[in-house]
């Protein structure tokens, strides 16, 4: 069973997309994490996200891993054998992952790789495409939204939790700017699927929105009402 979460960043997905895989017994795959640590290689050699042929030309020299933490089913990710799973929070590689995510090379190589990683597993996904391009025939779509202030509020809580120092409108404008970039490139743009449920979790609890989509689940047949 595939389960397709899309939506743009800050909208919950990754918690909803987490807790939703640890219910139902799943793999939970965070899709953006492996263009976030495709940015922070080009970071790192001292290259432009922007920069299309050398992000192209590097792409060879990356190999990225994902690993699932067994006592909290988190997703970690290695680049080239590093775990850079909290390497890659800042606004700057979310920005940049955003930018490498134009590039349809940079697309190909990730989404061979989600494909890979998911083939005879029953999982759930989150990103931009997974309804429209990864997993066009998934079992279900998700397509999670709210309004930039939300999502902004959201990101800034997240972080500042962890304790970075950004302010409520660099998380907004950060936002903003994916969100063009994300929706406007022309490959496999963030984009609801045709056949997505919409969920607008402005003023939804992450329980609630856990709840709804199990509750979609368990109405089409692909879920039980156990915990
Ligand atoms: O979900 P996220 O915020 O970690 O994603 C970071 C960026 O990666 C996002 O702005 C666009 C890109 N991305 C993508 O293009 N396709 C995906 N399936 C996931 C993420």
């Amino acid at each position: 069973m595939k389960i397709a979460i899309d939506g743009p960043g800050g909208a919950g997905k990754s918690t909803v997309a987490k807790r939703l895989a640890d219910e139902l017994g799943m793999t939970y795959i965070d899709t953006g994490a492996m263009y976030r640590a495709v940015a922070l290689a080009v970071h790192r050699r001292g290259l432009s996200t922007g920069d299309a042929d050398a992000v192209r030309g590097l792409l060879g020299f990356i190999r990225l891993g994902i690993a699932h933490e067994a006592a909290t089913g988190r997703q970690l990710i290695y680049l080239n054998g590093e775990d850079v799973s909290d390497a890659i929070r800042t606004p700057q590689i979310s920005l940049g992952a955003s930018d490498v995510s134009k590039i349809p090379e940079v697309r190909l190589a990730m989404v061979e790789l989600q494909r890979g990683i998911a083939s005879g597993a029953d999982v759930v996904m989150d990103g931009r495409d997974i309804g429209t391009f990864v997993f066009p025939d998934a079992s279900r779509k998700y397509f999670l939204t709210a309004s930039p202030e939300t999502r902004a509020r959201r990101r800034f809580l997240e972080l500042t939790a962890k304790g970075q120092s950004v302010t409520f409108e660099q998380c907004l404008s950060e936002l903003l700017v994916r969100d063009e970039n994300d929706s406007n490139r022309a490959f496999a743009p963030l984009k609801a699927a045709d056949d997505a449920l919409l969920v607008e979790t402005d003023d939804m609890t992450e329980d609630e929105v856990v709840a709804a989509l199990r509750a979609d689940l368990l109405n089409l047949g692909l879920c039980g009402a156990g915990p």
